[in-house]
């Protein structure tokens, strides 16, 4: 079973959880139960709540329409930034007054936030209402750990500061049946000087790749046309399998799914991009011709501060690299706006690449102070004014640049991946170019899942609108 550097499945640990969901489902059975789950932060989180809805859903429980109803609330937090972590706490303190009505109703929270000692200690403190605390490395214990709230009758609290072991073939419920997401690696080795992932994930470690294209390929047999690759710098994929693979190898491995329409992935770190990546993705029939290229800051000396082991030079070139490569190639970044000792200068050079780069989108994030970073003790922290009148100049350059990368779409004709009815119309659906673009068109409920050929015929800076041919 031990498997070094990457991680050891455990099957046995899976046929013994699968156990204990059967006992609870019979256990249970006499009740109608529901749940209600709320998910903060990114898509490892998105996926990590597919599980625990389908651990739910195989013990019988029911997802709730309202959460001040369900008997069993979950939030699943996140740790990146400080507001996040702030929603939880105001949604904790209203529930207080909740439980006192229906004592019966279960609270449990998990993911990222629970990962910080700190937290722990909180919650111990000042919010004995709480009935379950678990952590980002021992999610598939779900069952398990409502077995012994439920015998106990007390507050169960399980935190690992590490993984043990990766237990797959758990029940998943997913959001979309056309498109899903596949972990191809876990944690982070980077530690960006800001950033409090790599202490609430752990270290960085690699599936196998047989166990990611069987994942896949059973997707494919369930009617996925979409992957999303995930892992938090899925470039150093496979360092530490006992026979290492790159990324560019996985994905080439990954192209070869038969039914397999459209691969995406998140998120290449532009340290580690290689030329062999942008080569497979030159020649591919899948791969979306997208990047998100996080560059955080288009200051050098920033960079160096946020550890991130590229320059502004560095990483424009790569950007030229893959342009030449990839005609059509669709960039989106992240940028962090008042890291400690930012200079307008310093917000100049950010502005700058922007309109070298003229990214398609940019997640645009306030610094957020993370207690236990690097980045946290350093001098000069920025003050709130500052900051924001920075953001507001990145965004109206980012607003700029969008609006121009929309307007180029206009006329032409693409493949339109439905995935959802339109938010404000409802004979409209909305989807997403194979570039990541986001269009509306006129259609219904039933093309969702299928792919349309339509015509740009209008443009905003964050949507297109197109027809169907
Ligand atoms: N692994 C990915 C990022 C994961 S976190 C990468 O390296 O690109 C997603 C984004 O949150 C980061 O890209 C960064 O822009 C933002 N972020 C992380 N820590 C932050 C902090 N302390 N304050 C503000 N934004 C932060
Ligand atoms: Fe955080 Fe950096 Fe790791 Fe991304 S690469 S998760 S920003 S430490
Ligand atoms: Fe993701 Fe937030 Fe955790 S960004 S990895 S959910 S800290």
């Amino acid at each position: 079973m031990k498997r070094t550097g990457s991680v050891a499945l455990s099957h046995e640990e899976t046929l013994r959880q699968k156990a204990i969901i059967e006992k609870l489902k019979h256990r249970l059975k006499d009740r109608e139960l529901t749940y209600f789950i709320t998910t903060f932060g990114c898509q490892m989180n998105a996926h990590d709540s597919e599980m625990i809805k389908g651990i739910l859903e195989d013990i019988g429980y029911r997802e709730a329409v309202l959460e001040q109803e369900a008997d069993f609330v979950i939030y699943n937090t996140c740790a990146v930034r400080e507001n996040a972590e702030q929603r939880v706490y105001g949604r904790i303190g209203h529930l207080k007054s909740i439980k006192r009505k229906r004592p019966e109703m279960m609270i449990a929270l998990c993911g990222c936030m629970m990962q910080q000692p700190t937290v722990i200690q909180e919650l111990k403190k000042k919010h004995k209402h709480i009935d379950l605390v678990f952590g980002t490395h021992n999610l598939y214990k779900l069952a398990e750990l409502l077995e012994t709230r439920l015998d106990s009758g007390s507050a169960v609290y399980d935190i690992w500061d590490a993984h043990k072991e990766i237990v797959e073939d758990l029940p998943t419920i997913r959001k979309h049946r056309f498109k899903a997401s596949v972990n191809i690696m876990y944690g982070c080795n980077n530690f960006c000087t800001y950033c409090i992932v790599p202490y609430v994930r752990g270290r960085e470690r690699s599936r196998h790749p047989e166990d990611i294209l069987k994942e896949i390929t059973e997707l494919v047999e369930d009617g996925v046309v979409e992957i999303m690759l995930l892992g938090q710098n899925v470039n150093s994929y496979g360092t530490g399998l006992d026979l290492p693979m790159t990324f560019a190898e996985l994905i080439h491995e990954v192209e070869k799914v038969e039914g397999l329409r459209r691969i995406r992935f998140m998120t290449p770190h532009p340290k580690d991009l290689s030329d062999d990546l942008i080569q497979v993705m030159s020649v591919s029939q899948k791969i979306c011709h997208h990047v998100h290229l996080p560059i955080q800051s288009g200051s050098t000396r920033l960079l160096k501060a946020m550890n991130r082991h590229y320059t502004k030079a560095s990483y424009l070139d790569l950007v030229s690299r893959i342009k030449a490569k990839i005609p059509n190639v669709a960039i989106t970044t992240d940028l962090i706006i008042g890291f400690p000792s930012e200079t307008e200068a310093d917000n100049e050079d950010t502005i700058d690449v922007i309109h070298q780069v003229e990214y398609n989108t940019a997640y645009t994030f306030i610094y957020s102070k993370r207690t236990g970073t690097p980045a946290a003790n350093m001098e000069d922290q920025i003050p709130e004014s500052v900051v924001k009148e920075r953001f507001n100049k990145v965004l109206e350059a980012m607003d700029i640049v969008s609006l121009k990368n929309s307007e180029k779409h206009i006329g032409n004709t693409y493949e339109l991946l439905v995935e959802e009815v339109n938010h404000k119309k409802a004979d409209w659906v909305s989807g997403r170019l194979e570039d990541n673009h986001l269009v509306h068109v006129q259609g219904d409920e039933s093309l969702i899942g299928t792919f349309v050929d339509v015509k740009i015929i209008g443009s905003k800076t964050y949507y297109l609108v197109g027809e169907i041919i």
